[in-house]
């Protein structure tokens, strides 16, 4: 049976999901709907991933067997509760809206099975995160469908809603940290003589390898850590700086600001 995927909004974070889905070749393009708010946004998604797109919401939610809604939070009850119609009985919705509660989404579509996700923009080139919850059981719900939507642009973790203000923190935004990260150390090989393109290349693989190491060898970062660190040598040199300028601790309380500023936003402080 043909799949169908409609997305309301088609902005960075749902085209990240679109180019992943696509790659996978989890849908066809002709099988994926999108609507946005502006005719140059339709265009563009037209062009750059052949799906259908339209200033029009109704026909995406009728032609699609999963929902996902892109929007920005402040539009998302307003859009539900123009569009609640629209939706049947049971269609699997997907919101990917930071501090739209499961709560939330219940109330606006109460006979739908509702999922949170929070995705993050390394889906286009299926290296995604994506954190998943839902107040459904396993048997009354859809969980196979909707990990696998997200296990086709990287990997996912079902956790408790109450940890998404973490999983926001920890990796819906953190790609910005580690490209401030990239940005930095290339910066330094560049004081040091290196050429920019060279930089980057190192920097960024550098990442790639490290990441790929804690998540493949089963060793704890600080013993891979020490396997890099020679007594005397250069990289302890490093280490002793990044830990006088409070390395660790900016990146925890930068995790934590994310959280805090995620629980602020979801109590409607701002
Ligand atoms: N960006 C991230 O890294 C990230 C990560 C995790 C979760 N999220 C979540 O993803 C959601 C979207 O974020 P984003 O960064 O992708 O925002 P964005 O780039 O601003 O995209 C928002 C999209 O919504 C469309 N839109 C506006 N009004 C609409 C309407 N009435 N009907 C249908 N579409 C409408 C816009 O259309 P136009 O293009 O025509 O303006 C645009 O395509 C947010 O809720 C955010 O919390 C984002």
């Amino acid at each position: 049976m043909t799949k169908t995927i409609g997305f309301l909004g088609g902005g960075n974070m749902a085209s990240a999901l679109i180019g992943g889905l696509l790659s996978n070749e989890l849908y066809q393009p002709e099988n994926i709907y999108t609507s946005v708010a502006t005719k140059k946004s339709v265009d563009r998604l037209i062009k750059q991933f052949g799906i259908k797109a339209a200033l029009d919401s109704h026909q995406v939610i009728k032609s699609s067997d999963i929902v996902v809604i892109a929007v920005k939070p402040y539009m998302v009850t307003e859009l539900l509760t123009d569009l609640k119609n629209d939706f049947r009985p049971g269609q699997v919705i997907v919101s990917i809206a930071s501090g739209i509660t499961l709560d939330q989404l219940k109330r606006l579509l109460p006979e739908q099975k509702i999922y949170r996700a929070m995705p993050n923009t390394p889906a286009s080139v299926g290296k995604g995160m994506t954190s998943l919850a839902t107040m459904l059981s396993d048997s009354e719900g859809s969980r196979e469908s909707v990990t696998e939507l997200f296990k086709a642009v990287g990997e996912v973790a079902w956790i408790s809603e109450k940890l998404m203000h973490a999983a926001i923190a920890v990796h819906g935004s953190s790609p910005a940290y580690v490209f401030m990260m990239i940005e930095a150390m290339a910066d330094g090989a560049v004081l040091e003589g290196m050429p920019r393109d060279k930089a980057y290349l190192m920097a960024a693989q550098s990442l790639i390898g490290a990441a790929t190491m804690v998540l493949e060898s089963g060793l704890h970062p600080g013993a891979l850590k020490d396997q890099v660190t020679s007594p005397g040598g250069n990289t302890i040199a490093a280490i002793s700086v990044l830990e006088a300028t409070g390395f660790r601790s900016s990146i925890i309380s930068a995790i934590h600001a994310a959280a805090e500023k995620s629980r602020e936003m979801e109590a409607g402080k701002l």
